[in-house]
């Protein structure tokens, strides 16, 4: 190793978010030493590998640019614990399946887990920062566990969400429109939160890097969040209004994006919102406002997800009545599996709860995406009926009956639709569940296109 790294830096968790950050952080930051830690050592390997364990554009060349020079990945906690001043916490923070809360809050067992590891191993003093999403308050008790040894050592927890999307993370992290950091108020607090912002500062501008209480940053990512998602809920409902009246939604959020006050991003209706995160953090933020006793409030986000569940349920009903009420024995080529195009993650994916529908009517499936087949094979193990993978679009829509475009990849808008159009059956339907596809385009080919909010283009 290196003895002149400026400072030591561990990641624990290298999932998605804790990767890339370390990646970018690593690549900016020659002068510091930036470890990844994870229990899972397949991952660790394929971090390792040529073949990292998620796809994202431009993350290879960063980590290949740093790994092994000031980049390491590997599965030995304990020493990354020991040998660093700075820890960030990046395991995963599911929805709780069992017990108290169970399908609503957040399950911090690997969370706390991570927190005892910490105190176990630590014989100096370190800053922790959460990195992972988290309840608010939840500073709190990582602050009482780390303190519960009255051993000495001083732990000072900082929160720093991750405001990265998927798909877009290596362009987020080198850019983000903030980075924001919540410390406590007093002057160890302050003090560890000027170290953070310094690494921030290798290469965002100061003015984008905020900072808050400690409580207002936990709360600020749930929140971040819940917005975001209910602009995607906002105008999903508005496509169902926009199906009965013969109004187009791609009009309609142009002429509402229009307004400065409203903005013209994240209105495309969709099939739905997926993802880790979405559904588990509103959810998170629900069951926080019912624990204060907030009904009305936590009333409303909940509605967000429950639009969402419509708008897939939605999609199948429409799917259905458009093939003549059964879709048995038909074959259907689903036109992505990843919840959001240039990620291969398919967590909480609205084409699952798809595929699962459709295969429930006794549909044949045929699921192509460029970069999601091997998690769709794990999604769906178990799942019994007609289920295939084929990566080559053109042959895995060949003899279908019809096509539904799940994800929104730029190579589905680009296809050579009159060779697809040839090769199925007819008559023959395409359902777009992202509205890229030039869908006159496709009704003068002869397709009958079902779109998202816009008057359906059928030849009958
Ligand atoms: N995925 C996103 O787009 C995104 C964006 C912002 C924030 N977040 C938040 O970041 C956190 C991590 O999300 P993710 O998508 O990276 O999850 P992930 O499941 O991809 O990664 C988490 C990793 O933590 C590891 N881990 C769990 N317990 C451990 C332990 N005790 N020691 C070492 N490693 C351990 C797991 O093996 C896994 O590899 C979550 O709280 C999530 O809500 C995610």
């Amino acid at each position: 190793m290196n003895p002149s790294f400026k400072k030591k830096i561990l990641c624990i968790g290298a999932g998605y978010v804790g990767g890339p950050t370390m990646a970018m952080i690593a690549h900016k930051c020659p002068q510091y030493k930036v470890t990844v830690v994870d229990i899972n050592p397949d991952r660790i390997n394929e971090w390792n590998s040529e073949n990292l364990p998620i796809y994202e554009p431009g993350l290879y060349e960063i980590v290949q640019s740093a790994r092994g020079k000031n980049l390491f990945f590997h599965t030995d906690v304990e020493k990354g614990i020991r040998e660093s001043d700075i820890i960030f916490v990046s395991v995963n923070t599911p929805t709780k399946t069992f017990g108290v809360g169970a399908g609503m809050a957040a399950d911090l067992q690997y969370w706390e887990k991570t927190a005892r590891q910490i105190l176990e191993c630590s014989r100096s003093p370190k800053i922790i920062v959460e990195k992972s999403t988290l309840p608010v308050k939840t500073a709190l008790a990582m602050e009482r566990i780390l303190s519960s040894a009255n051993n000495g050592i001083h732990f000072e927890v900082l929160s720093n969400p991750e405001f990265l999307a998927e798909g877009t993370a290596v362009k987020d992290l080198e850019n983000p429109d903030r980075v924001l950091i919540g410390s406590s108020q007093t002057p160890s607090g302050l003090k560890a939160r000027d170290e953070l912002v310094e690494i921030y500062s290798n290469w965002v501008p100061k003015d984008q890097i905020i900072t808050s209480n400690i409580w207002s940053s936990e709360l600020s990512k749930l929140v971040a969040n819940a917005f975001l998602a209910q602009r995607i809920s906002s105008i999903n409902a508005i496509s169902d209004l926009c199906e009965k009246t013969d109004a187009d939604v791609s009009e309609v959020a142009h002429a509402i994006g229009m307004d400065a006050r409203i903005g013209n991003r994240f209105l495309n209706a969709s099939v739905g919102f997926g993802g880790s995160c979405f559904k588990k953090d509103i959810l998170n933020l629900v069951y926080l406002c019912r624990n204060y006793g907030l009904t009305e409030v936590a009333d409303y986000w909940e509605s967000v997800v429950r639009i969402n569940e419509y708008q897939k349920k939605r999609f199948i009903l429409n799917m259905l009545k458009a093939m003549f009420n059964t879709l048995a024995d038909k074959k259907i080529c689903l036109l992505g599996f990843a919840f959001k195009a240039d990620t291969g993650d398919t967590r909480e994916t609205p084409a699952l709860y798809i595929a699962e529908k459709l295969l429930e009517e006794n549909a044949k499936l045929v699921i192509s995406d460029p970069k999601a087949l091997k998690n769709a094979r794990k999604d769906l193990k178990g799942v019994s009926g007609d289920i295939s993978y084929i990566e080559d679009p053109y042959e895995a829509a060949g003899g279908c009956h019809a096509i539904a475009v799940l994800t929104e990849w730029a190579l589905y808008a680009e296809l050579d639709y009159q060779r697809i159009y040839t090769s199925m059956e007819k008559p023959a339907f395409l359902f777009d569940g992202r509205n890229i596809i030039p869908h006159q385009k496709l009704y003068e080919i002869g397709f009958n296109v079902y779109p998202i909010g816009k008057p359906a283009l059928k030849h009958f």
